[in-house]
């Protein structure tokens, strides 16, 4: 009887705490949110914290802190390129398993979740794939075909080890496209029909019944015109609501969050409401690949503080607005930095005309800039009323 009653009192105390989202002190010790990981203090609201790995810089012993920061800052990890199509079958029939299976177990022991990304893109195909649909020896009906077994491959080797799927990526044009009138773009579109979209989230779901599966895009932060004829948020939004009407099984969208300090970006409020409403569709959301990239004038090339400074700023400032977005709606269950440093990521890659770069949370040298500081302190300074534990959709059958 005693026992009961102080299982019932330490059950009211702990819901109670979760309720307030509060922390206790452990004996001793008082509790310093300053020197918690973003990863520990996302956990407060339930909320997951990851980043994308470059499984060579994890391999590089040279470089220690690559594999220390991803192992201890981040909750959740997705495979920057190690799970593409081209990297896991790049000869017909012969898997190449190591790369995306290595980052799947050192999740595990770093009790991280996975994000596994991407099940079907028009990019980093592998060639025999589209030399063959092209020069016609593959056919439609081959290709349906192979897209089918590729997705049932890869989900169910990692049947249970991976908490979401990037199923369909970047499926929807930009307006600057041809025509530019919004569309379903790329290979798939172009030889399969949009019919793949629901195909794929089918497949997916026989595969793993309990991965989340997710549609992800970028240029959908805020809703725009409202008209899909222009407004990518509101295309995507529409064929959400189509896919969820037909009961396809797709149980989110992540919106990629690759933001540039030269353009207006949003405020907080227009991103929530963005959140809030493909919530109401009954899917959850996440931000899935969140960088802020600048532009590397002359003046910040020569390392002109005077220029680096507000770019710095401006950067923080996006990345906070998405950090805030996400812990104001309880649907949006990740927040994920596609690369955590200067030293590694996409971007100076791909921009260079004119060159842009100082994307990331931390500089070259792993020393955390101020966008760190500022999404932590917002992680460190959420609770109730306006933060509350996420809620998780159960997967959809
Ligand atoms: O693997 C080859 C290597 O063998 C070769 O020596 C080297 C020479 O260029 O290229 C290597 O491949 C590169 C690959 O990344 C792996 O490092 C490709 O050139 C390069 O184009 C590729 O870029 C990736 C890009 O997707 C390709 O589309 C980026 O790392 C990756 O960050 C980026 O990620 C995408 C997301 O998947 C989807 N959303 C947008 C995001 C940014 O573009």
């Amino acid at each position: 009887m005693k026992l009961r009653r102080w299982v019932s009192i330490a059950t009211v105390s702990l819901a109670t705490m979760a309720a307030l989202n509060t922390v206790p002190a452990t004996a001793g010790k008082p509790y310093d949110p300053t020197k918690q990981t973003l990863g520990a203090l996302g956990l407060r609201h339930g909320l997951q914290i990851g980043t994308a790995v470059d499984i060579a810089a994890l391999n590089d012993g040279s470089n220690p802190q690559y594999l220390r920061i991803t192992a201890a800052e981040f909750t959740s990890v997705t495979a920057e390129n190690a799970m593409k199509w081209e990297s896991l079958e790049p000869t017909r029939g012969k898997y190449n398993w190591g790369p995306a299976d290595q980052l799947v177990d050192f999740a595990k022991r770093n009790k991280q979740s996975v994000r596994g990304h991407v099940l079907v893109w028009h990019n980093q195909l592998p060639a025999w794939l589209t030399t063959g649909v092209a020069d016609g020896s593959i056919s439609k009906q081959e290709l349906r075909e192979l897209l089918r077994k590729h997705i049932t491959t890869v989900v169910s080797r990692y049947k249970g080890k991976v908490w979401q799927w990037d199923v369909v990526n970047e499926a929807v044009s930009d307006p600057w496209d041809n025509p530019p009138t919004l569309h379903y773009k790329g290979f798939w579109a172009q030889h399969l029909g949009p019919g793949y979209l629901a195909d794929a989230f089918r497949w997916a779901r026989a595969a793993d019944p309990k991965a989340l599966l997710f549609y992800n895009d970028y240029n959908i932060e805020a809703f725009g015109s409202g008209n899909p004829a222009d407004d990518k948020t509101q295309f995507v939004y529409d064929m959400v609501r189509g896919l969820r009407a037909q009961g396809v099984p797709i149980d989110g969208v992540g919106s990629q969050g690759h933001l540039g300090t030269q353009y207006g970006n949003y405020n907080t409020f227009q991103v929530i409401e963005a959140l809030k409403k493909f919530t109401a569709l009954g899917v959850a959301t996440a931000f899935t690949e969140v960088d802020v990239r600048s532009q590397l004038t002359d003046g910040v090339q020569a390392g002109d503080s005077e220029e680096i400074n507000p770019r710095l700023q401006a950067s923080a400032a996006n990345f906070s607005v998405l950090m805030k977005a996400c812990l104001a709606v309880r649907s949006c269950l990740s927040y994920t930095v596609w690369g955590f440093s200067d030293r590694h990521s996409w971007v100076p890659g791909w921009f260079d005309d004119p060159p842009e770069g100082l994307a990331t949370i931390y500089d070259e040298n792993y020393q955390a800039k101020l966008a760190y500081h500022e999404i932590k302190s917002d992680l460190m300074l959420a609770g109730p009323p306006y933060v509350l534990p996420r809620i998780t959709p159960k997967p959809r059958r």
